[in-house]
């Protein structure tokens, strides 16, 4: 039975949410940034002192490998991120980063050799904050995006990914992050719930069978700016007001479905020229929709298009819409699931099987290799706030169930 080393897994989690843009308790950890940079310095170290073989790619996906006896076999690969959306929590992603490494080295503590490689990943901007959509390491990595499509991403400041990844120094061609469908046996990411669940039930270990499809719009509404004394209201076209009716709009879609599934935001709304004293004359919002069934979540983004149409010719503003991402749910392949409960039983730990509404790099390495997720509760299901907490004790029995995973996905079949 594998024993994490739970005060030095504490203790890293920490020194790494001191690398952040934002005061503790909040961490802010944008892709690319010097803060993201010092992270992953200091993950990389961790990774060379713990014996591991380091590569990284073009966008900055990081790979620690841990070579098997049979290194000609596709690996065993476990992951998350690093990267925080502004004012978010410690936890989310880091414990299935540093867990993961925690996982491979109490593994390599207590005696076991591997047969095939075991890999930890660290997926380059799992978070949209920067370029718009989630999970741009493991998109590009399973061909889900594809070289074209992510040479055209821009940041809100009109870097492109191109740009600011190569001022990073990842260098080399988008195309070369692809990765061909057997390079992983199995591929497991250990992750917080980000839900109450688990907490509520009083379970310690979520296994994941499937991932909610997630979806982002931008939409720029351009309207007629002047000043706020001078325009009288019959003249106005008021593009924020606009903006305002959208996003109510967009939350009366999300309601029409009447399932508790469905959800609806819009967590960015910027206005120009941002003045009190001027009628704005241009906003921008990003709109997240989400459901655990594709074709309901894609009634909704149809909701959302046609008031956005109606909105857009009674105030007499336009309105452009640009789909950033409109993916398909994954389910969990059967043999991770297996392994998972196997770890579990073995350990006598309870597990539940559960849904992610979160969405998380599984979501892709789903497309090229069997995968799944270990969950664990966070206090209160918050996630994305500073105050989101998972306890030493549950990250450490996630820790275990993790390596006991891997331990026997990288015995199997060779
Ligand atoms: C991931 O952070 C998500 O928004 O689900
Ligand atoms: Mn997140
Ligand atoms: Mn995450």
């Amino acid at each position: 039975m594998f024993t994490p080393d739970q005060a030095r897994l504490a203790h890293e989690l920490t020194t790494l949410a001191a690398i952040s843009d934002a005061p503790p308790p909040a961490v802010t950890r944008v892709v690319f940034t010097d803060t993201d940079l010092r992270a992953r310095t200091f993950l990389k170290g961790l990774c060379v002192d713990a014996g591991l073989v380091v590569r990284e790619d073009a966008v900055g996906n990081l790979f620690a490998r841990w070579v098997g006896s049979a290194p000609d076999v596709p690996a065993v690969a476990t992951g998350s991120h690093i990267d925080a959306i502004p004012n978010a929590g410690r936890f989310d992603g880091t414990v299935g980063v540093l867990g993961g490494l925690e996982a491979l080295r109490t593994l390599a503590r207590e005696g076991f050799r591997p047969a095939r490689s075991i890999e930890l990943i660290m997926f380059t901007a799992e978070e949209p904050t920067r370029f718009g959509i989630g999970c741009l390491g493991s998109r590009l990595l399973s061909g889900a995006l594809d070289e074209s499509a992510g040479a055209r991403l821009k940041g809100p400041d009109g870097r492109s990914l191109d740009e600011v990844r190569r001022a990073a120094g990842f260098d080399g061609s988008l195309s070369s992050v692809r990765l061909p469908q057997d390079s992983y046996a199995a591929f497991v990411e250990l992750h917080i719930e980000q839900g109450p669940l688990l907490e509520q039930r009083g379970v310690p270990i979520g296994l994941v069978t499937a991932i909610a499809a997630p979806a982002g719009l931008r939409i720029v509404i351009e309207g007629e700016g002047g000043h706020a004394g001078a325009v009288l209201m019959p003249d106005r076209r008021d593009a924020f007001l606009a903006a305002a009716e959208i996003a109510l709009a967009v939350e009366a879609a999300a309601r029409s479905t009447g399932s508790a599934d469905t959800v609806g935001t819009v967590g960015v709304c910027e206005v120009f020229p941002g003045a009190v004293n001027s009628v704005p004359s241009r906003a921008r919002i990003e709109v997240d929709v989400r459901d655990i069934d594709e074709a309901r979540r894609d009634t909704v983004l149809a909701k959302i298009a046609a008031a956005t149409d109606q909105i857009a010719a009674r105030r007499r503003v336009s309105a452009t819409t640009e789909t950033l991402n409109a993916d398909p749910p994954a389910r969990s392949a059967p043999s991770i699931v297996d392994a998972v409960e196997a770890a579990c039983l073995e350990r006598g730990v309870t597990v539940d099987r559960m849904i992610s509404r979160a969405y998380h790099d599984t979501l892709f390495m789903a497309r090229i290799a069997p995968a799944g997720m270990v969950f664990i509760p966070c206090r209160g299901g918050v996630s994305h706030r500073p105050d989101e907490h998972a306890s030493p004790e549950a990250i450490a029995l996630g820790t275990a169930v993790l390596a006991g995973t891997l331990a026997r996905l990288s015995r199997a079949g060779t």
